[in-house]
């Protein structure tokens, strides 16, 4: 299947399985297990922002760093800079955080409440060089606007 079809498809079971649900922690980890189960990534979840720094919040894949300070990492740059990170190797990121050393590359998407505030990212590594592009940054820009309105409203 084409990446547009997939993604297309991804928004909708997202979509689905979050409506209607008032459980936050929940509801993000069925889309982290959605997304991992479908896509053929290494690390898929969230961090949320809490007493000013980034948290782990419900993810996929190996164990991973609790906090993140504002402007460190991929994860720290983008809420800073309010803005998708695609990193397509990670080595050539400067201060990038090495959670699992089988990270390759990676993307990371800010998530906002209602008044357009950033409250977290959506975070995902990849085990294979340069798998994001601008196809996944406006794919995953999507998902996080249907998690905006479902979950963090
Ligand atoms: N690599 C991220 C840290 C989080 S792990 O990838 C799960 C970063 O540099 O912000």
């Amino acid at each position: 299947m084409d990446k547009n079809e997939t993604y297309r498809m991804l928004v909708k079971q997202v979509e689905s399985l979050i409506e209607g649900e008032n459980n936050p922690v929940g509801q993000l980890a069925n889309t982290a297990a959605l997304l991992h189960d479908t896509m053929d990534w290494w690390w898929t979840g969230f961090y949320l922002i809490l007493n000013g720094e980034l948290r782990l919040g419900p993810f996929q894949g190996p164990v991973a760093c609790y906090s993140i300070k504002r402007g460190r990492g991929v994860c720290g740059t983008a809420w800073d800079q309010d803005r998708t990170i695609v990193v397509p190797d990670v080595e050539l990121f400067e201060g990038h955080i090495a959670c699992s050393s089988l990270s390759r590359s990676e993307i990371v998407v800010p998530l906002h409440d209602s008044q357009g505030n950033v409250v977290g990212v959506l975070d995902i590594d990849s085990k294979e060089l340069a798998t994001f592009d601008e196809v996944d940054a406006q794919w995953l820009e999507e998902i996080a606007r249907v998690i905006s309105r479902h979950v963090l409203d």
